[in-house]
């Protein structure tokens, strides 16, 4: 593959919700030119304002000319060096977007997708151009949480490793890179475990949430526990990512706990709805929720 490009300088981020929004934030303060593009324009018009207020905030006003939004999809992908997808947890949805994005990308440019637990092989199954194609999950990059963790599939060019981690580098990630695939990547997998124990442990009445959140914390030494965790994904994106392992597993014992589904059809969201497991008076305070 030898037109493809080295460095990664432009990215078009299609999905300007929870977290291409956090992607936006740290391309831009590190001089890489973000183009947004959400299919609802009044999304990425959102998204634009908020993550430039988060540049001016954090002292790097200078960076919000590096952001730009688009209505227009091709007008979005014109001349990047990635495409990368943030749009919701959902395989059939991925793929649609994913076939969108390869109709009309530059040969050059690579493909990428911030999925949670898809794998490259089941996103990009079929499509032209998928030895361009890599996921790279992003963990929550304003609060800190510094992780890229990049998994390549059996058709993907062992160069884009080095070129997708460079870019990760350069805005301030720490990539690592999975040898081969599997579903979840390696530390959601682990955080799955532990998600969905403190659900079954919580949803069985064996203790409070606001306990088991204080109790790890204490245990592991970590700032937030599984619920507060939880609340700031998304409790829509948990629960997608729980059907998910539910329906390839069938085994009940991976059903999602009625309590997410409540809370979720309840549209209680988490932090970005301003309730979910706990309260939110703003997007840092919790407080318990009734
Ligand atoms: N939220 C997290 O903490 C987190 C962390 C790591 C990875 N992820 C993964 O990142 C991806 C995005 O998650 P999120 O939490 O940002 O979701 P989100 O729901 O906050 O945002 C998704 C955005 O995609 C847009 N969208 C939907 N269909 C689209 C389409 N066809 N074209 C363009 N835009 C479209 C929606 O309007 C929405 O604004 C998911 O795969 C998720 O599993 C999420």
């Amino acid at each position: 593959m030898s037109c493809i490009t080295s460095r990664i300088d432009s990215v078009a981020l299609i999905g300007a919700g929870t977290m291409g929004r956090e992607i936006a934030w740290a391309c831009a303060r590190s001089g890489v030119d973000v183009r947004l593009f959400d299919v609802k324009p009044d999304v990425a018009a959102d998204a634009l304002t908020t993550v430039s207020r988060w540049l001016s905030d954090d002292g790097h006003p200078d960076s919000i000319q590096h952001l730009r939004r688009f209505d227009d999809l091709c007008e979005a992908l014109a001349e990047v060096d990635l495409a990368f997808e943030c749009v919701p947890e959902d395989l059939p949805l991925k793929r649609k977007v994913h076939a969108q994005i390869s109709k009309v990308l530059p040969e050059s440019a690579l493909q990428g997708s911030n999925s949670s637990v898809l794998t490259p092989s089941e996103i990009a199954d079929g499509l032209p151009g998928g030895a361009k194609f890599f996921c790279m999950n992003f963990t929550h990059i304003r609060s800190g949480e510094r992780l890229a963790e990049y998994m390549g599939g059996p058709r993907s060019d062992p160069a884009i490793a080095r070129i997708a981690s460079e870019w990760a580098l350069r805005i301030g990630m720490t990539p690592i890179v999975l040898e081969r695939e599997i579903l979840g990547y390696v530390q959601n997998r682990i955080w799955r475990a532990i998600k969905k124990e403190a659900l079954y442990l919580a949803a069985s009445g064996y203790a409070s949430i606001e306990d088991i959140d204080r109790g790890f914390v204490l245990s592991w030494g970590v700032s937030e526990g599984p619920f507060r965790i939880m609340d700031k994904v998304g409790l829509d994106t948990v629960l997608r990512i729980e059907h998910e392992y539910f329906r390839r597993s069938g085994n009940d014992d991976d059903r999602p706990p009625a309590m997410l589904e409540d809370l979720v059809a309840e549209g209680k969201l988490g932090v970005q709805s301003g309730e979910g497991f706990y309260c939110y008076d703003n997007d840092v305070a919790p407080r318990q929720a009734k």
